[in-house]
């Protein structure tokens, strides 16, 4: 693993956010300082709401117009329906400020077969990034959050879409859910210039100590995560509590 790897342990989950937040608005600015564009991927669950809510709240006037804002994964339903990451987003962040609708790149997840919603994502990253074929896009910052069974993104542990090394979007088979996820592939997330995990409460403490203490074989999907750049993991207290400090 060639990445600078970071632990950053906040004592609170709301010390959690804004640094959370200021380090987002940090790579952001550097990179519209240095490209003229910010390429973001947002991740999805529960966790990462409030980092939304923070970034429409203090930085609204952030220059969301040079930022292009992608999804990590998605839910295979519509974009209104209560499981969809796009609509938390929504609620939580694009409703409160202002971006060109250009700007934001939705999975269209509404459509019925998830591997056609998973090929017009690709396209839409192939498109944006200008991508020669086998060309990965590298995006300035992923945002990716940790499950309990290890997975990150939709990559769940046992899922085909761990084996997947061309393609950048994949419709994986999530088999304990009975329904598909459309989810980035490991060469995206890896080819991305920082990676930030965001981990927050007691019920992640035992996953994050074998994920960054342990050495599971096979890895777990979250353990397969090395950036160009950097790969912070930002946890509160909580969640930090079972690593040897
Ligand atoms: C999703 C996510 C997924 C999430 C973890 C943690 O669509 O659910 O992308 O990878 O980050 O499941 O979820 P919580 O933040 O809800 O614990």
């Amino acid at each position: 693993m060639n990445c600078i790897r970071i632990i950053e342990v906040l004592p609170t989950p709301d010390a959690l956010f804004h640094a959370a937040a200021a380090e987002f608005i940090r790579i952001g600015r550097t990179a519209i300082a240095e490209r003229g564009r910010f390429t973001v991927a947002l991740s999805g669950g529960s966790t990462p709401r409030s980092l939304y809510s923070l970034l429409a709240k203090d930085h609204s006037e952030f220059a969301w117009d040079h930022t292009s804002l992608f999804f990590g994964d998605e839910r295979h339903v519509p974009p209104d329906h209560a499981d969809s990451n796009y609509r938390m987003v929504n609620e939580s962040l694009l409703s409160k400020i202002t971006i060109p609708a250009g700007n934001v790149y939705r999975v269209r997840a509404e459509m019925p077969d998830a591997a056609s919603a998973a090929a017009d994502y690709e396209k839409q990253l192939r498109d944006v990034f200008k991508l020669a074929s086998g060309e990965f896009p590298h995006l300035d910052l992923i945002l990716l959050g940790l499950g309990t069974d290890g997975h990150t993104a939709s990559l769940f542990p046992g899922s085909d879409g761990l084996r997947e090394q061309s393609r950048l979007v994949i419709a994986n088979w999530i088999e304990k859910f009975k329904t598909h996820r459309i989810t980035f592939t490991f060469p995206v997330l890896n080819h991305a210039t920082d990676v930030m995990f965001l981990c927050c409460g007691s019920d992640k403490a035992a996953m994050v100590e074998q994920i960054l203490e342990g050495h599971s074989t096979p890895p777990f999907p979250a353990q397969q995560i090395a950036p160009e750049g950097r790969l912070m993991w930002m946890l509160d207290e909580a969640a930090a509590s079972e690593l040897n400090r």
